[in-house]
């Protein structure tokens, strides 16, 4: 096992030992281990093993009374937790039958918050496409207080797996392919979810996922293989987990990969070693859905029993929703596979995790229906949705200036069309994951979809706006077409609602075609035909691609599936009210055959400069360039840079280097420009990404204003993990690159010494 470099480790260590919040009140935390020895003592082995288990309550209705077989197995205290349970008043009930038993251990709820709960966000990846970190955290508080008011006690989220492969369909639940945003993302929503006590009601313990590469399955087919190597998995897929550990995490889920051919569920290199040895952390690991049981499908174990020794030996502690444990644990431990002290250190993780949430001291303080009632969709909480939904907006193209629509643009007459303009399917604004939201009583009106607000809003502006409802089966056929065609004709300009369908993306809905479904594209020809200024919205949860309409048409803004909001948030976006200041949190490729296509990548001994260049690593009939790059949105303003400057130019190793850089709006009206930074290490032991992202910073900025930004590169951001896997710099040259994304960017650098 290599280990973290002693400095750093050391570091790590003390301030996670301090950060931690089980670990911040010591007095208390001391209380709660004396009260876990005192329970576990008077614990038999089934009561122990029940513990361990967790069990799904009803997702598909959301109404059930709570099944009598659910309750019963509570009642005999063969469950410790349940998970994905909709309805309030069955939680009181299981609650009570659990409080009921020989020796009352609360139940925890588990659920997945994935973008809100009952007010829904954008997705993940828009909401990490909006870089602001402090409006992450306050999106997360948000959902914590709505789940905590509908009697959920952990939230099955931060996911913070990197992905480079929009085929995947769990991309949009991420924050996007970059680590070092990826770990500030982090670490926002671990902060926004328990914020700083869990012991209060309004916090939820947060649940890393997916431990670990989940993001990297072959082909992008969901739960696929995963092999890289102990480098990449330390430099690109680490990082988040090691950033939310700190910042406090509760609990991790293991993910249901293999990585490097062992099943992550049962990879003791993986949460032993690493999780709990290396980083120091102490909270609680489940599986993931059945994962313990898979282990066995992947061919790594031969039955319950062994599946139940070797992920528990592997350091995870609970099993959600298979009945491994439920079936296999004692069998192991009668067969010496693993000890009683094994079984009881796991339970001791679930005890612990039950009193920091004040689950003993009153295990209905997550169920009051007063509170319920007063909390559940506040009007502010809508607010804070409209306000994220436009801060992730991402504008790609704004040719000839046709955004923002003011009172002086030279149309009068739009027409809003497509698929997304008006769908009535409420999952297209808002994905997959809000199925399980238990709203059973759903109903359109709650979600404002664009044409509802985008018409109201042009017209009280003075437009002439026509909405044309087509393409309700999403691919527009070729009725539409000629719908299409029609309204259009007598348009000075055309909004069309494009992308993708909510159920399309999220788990289990990996694609192989990331380019725009049906006729899509044949509708934005007819729209954008005679060069007619046309404005084309792209409803997604990945990267798509739309090479025609990158070279037709005219203005191309990315909504996401932004929520409840995204109506609203569009229109103030499309107006001018918020000038948009999204950046791409993952790159836009141009085709789904350059994929993986990722910024950070290394230098091949052969770099491209134009595609077709023989000898040369790329395509011969595309370029290995991407359609829009990591980091990448537009304003309605222009920020420049200058003076870029670096503090030291031979800096000592150990010293912290400052780069500065000046940025000036340069155009009439207000912006905010995501100031990056990245660092390139020219000469080191191994090659290193042409670029990293080390840095970033939201400034708001009023015409003709100028300000200095300042960066600070310390030694650990230009350590890397080496081939010896030790962390640490190399001496040599560094560059140094700022901008407003991953490719246009000013130059500077420095030189390392020994
Ligand atoms: C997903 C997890 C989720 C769990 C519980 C699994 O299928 O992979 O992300 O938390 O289900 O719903």
């Amino acid at each position: 096992m290599k280990k973290i470099s002693a400095p750093f480790f050391l570091l790590f260590s003390l301030a996670f030992f301090f950060a931690h919040p089980l670990f911040s009140q010591k007095t208390s935390v001391k209380e709660i281990d004396r009260r876990v020895e005192e329970l576990l003592a008077k614990m038999t082995l089934d009561e122990k093993i029940g513990q361990l288990n967790q069990v799904p309550g009803d997702i598909s209705t959301g109404t059930d009374v709570a099944k009598d077989d659910l309750l019963s197995q509570i009642k005999a205290g063969k469950i410790g937790s349940v998970l994905s349970h909709t309805n309030f008043d069955n939680k009181i009930v299981m609650q009570r039958a659990a409080v009921g038993t020989r020796l009352g251990i609360p139940l925890i709820f588990g659920f997945d918050v994935i973008h809100g709960y009952k007010t829904i966000f954008p997705i993940p990846l828009a909401q990490a496409a909006s870089w602001d970190m402090a409006m992450i955290e306050n999106i997360e508080r948000i959902a914590a207080e709505e789940a905590g008011a509908d009697g959920q006690n952990w939230a099955f989220a931060p996911m913070v797996d990197i992905a480079r492969d929009p085929r995947w369909g769990r991309v949009m639940e991420g924050a996007g392919e970059d680590p070092f945003l990826g770990s500030r993302v982090a670490e926002a929503r671990v902060r926004g979810f328990q914020g700083d006590d869990l012991g209060k009601n309004t916090t939820l313990a947060t649940c890393v996922k997916h431990y670990a590469g989940y993001g990297f399955a072959e082909g992008g087919r969901d739960y696929n293989t995963v092999d890289m190597s102990e480098q990449r998995l330390r430099e690109i897929v680490l990082p988040p987990f090691q950033a939310a550990a700190k910042a406090g995490s509760a609990t991790f889920m293991n993910a249901f990969n293999t990585l490097n051919g062992v099943p992550a569920s049962m990879s003791k290199h993986l949460v032993t070693d690493i999780l709990r040895n290396e980083w120091g952390w102490k909270g609680l690991v489940v599986s993931d859905w059945n994962s313990f049981g898979e282990t066995i499908v992947h061919g790594a174990a031969s039955d319950d029993a062994d599946a139940s020794a070797k992920c528990l030996s592997a350091g995870s502690d609970m099993d959600m929703a298979g009945g491994t444990f439920l079936r296999g644990l004692k069998k192991a431990l009668e067969s010496g596979r693993v000890t009683q002290a094994q079984i009881d250190n796991a339970v001791r993780r679930v005890l612990r995790l039950k009193f920091m949430l004040g689950l003993f001291d009153d295990p209905f303080r997550y169920l009051d229906p007063k509170r319920r009632e007063a909390t559940l969709e506040k009007p502010e909480y809508r607010l804070a949705a409209r306000e994220a939904a436009a801060k992730s907006m991402v504008l790609l193209k704004n040719d000839g200036g046709i955004l923002p629509l003011t009172p002086e643009s030279p149309f009068k007459n739009i027409t809003i069309i497509g698929p997304y303009a008006d769908s009535r399917d409420h999952k297209d604004y808002m994905s997959f994951w809000t199925l399980g939201i238990g709203n059973p009583d759903y109903d359109t009106t709650k979600i404002v979809t664009p044409a509802m607000s985008l018409k109201s809003t042009l017209e009280e502006m003075g437009f002439q706006v026509t909405v044309t409802e087509i393409c309700l089966d999403a691919a527009c056929n070729e009725k539409d077409l000629s719908v299409a065609m029609k309204a259009t004709t007598s348009s000075d300009l055309v909004i069309v609602c494009v992308g993708e369908r909510g159920i399309d993306c999220g788990e289990s809905r990996s694609i192989s075609d990331i380019s725009l479904k049906g006729n899509q594209e044949t509708l934005l020809r007819i729209a954008a035909r005679g060069n007619k200024p046309t404005l084309m919205v792209l409803f997604n949860s990945r990267p798509l691609v739309f090479p025609w309409a990158d070279e037709n048409v005219q203005s191309i803004l990315v909504a996401w599936q932004s929520g409840y909001e995204t109506g609203n948030a569009l229109a103030d976006v499309v107006t001018g009210k918020v000038n948009p200041s999204g950046k791409l949190p993952i790159t836009f490729p141009r085709s789904v055959g350059q994929v993986p296509l990722y910024y950070n990548h290394l230098n091949t001994g052969r770099p491209q400069s134009q595609m077709g260049q023989m000898w040369t690593s790329g395509y011969l009939d595309a370029p290995s360039t991407p359609a829009y790059p990591f980091g990448y949105g537009l304003s309605y303003t222009t920020f420049s840079y200058s003076n870029l400057t670096v503090s030291k130019s031979q800096p000592k190793m150990g010293e912290t280097v400052e780069v500065s850089v000046n940025v000036t709006n340069r155009g009439n009206v207000a912006g905010e420009e995501v100031v990056q930074l990245y660092i390139h290490d020219v000469a080191a032991d191994i090659a290193r990404p042409v670029k990293e992202l080390k840095g970033f910073e939201k400034i708001k900025l009023n015409p003709a204003e100028s300000r200095t930004v300042t960066f600070k590169l310390t030694p650990e951001e230009l350590s890397y993990w080496n081939a010896d896997l030790k962390f640490k710099a190399d001496p040599g040259k560094f560059k140094v690159f700022v901008g407003g994304n991953s490719r246009d960017v000013k130059e500077a650098e420095f030189e390392l010494m020994p």
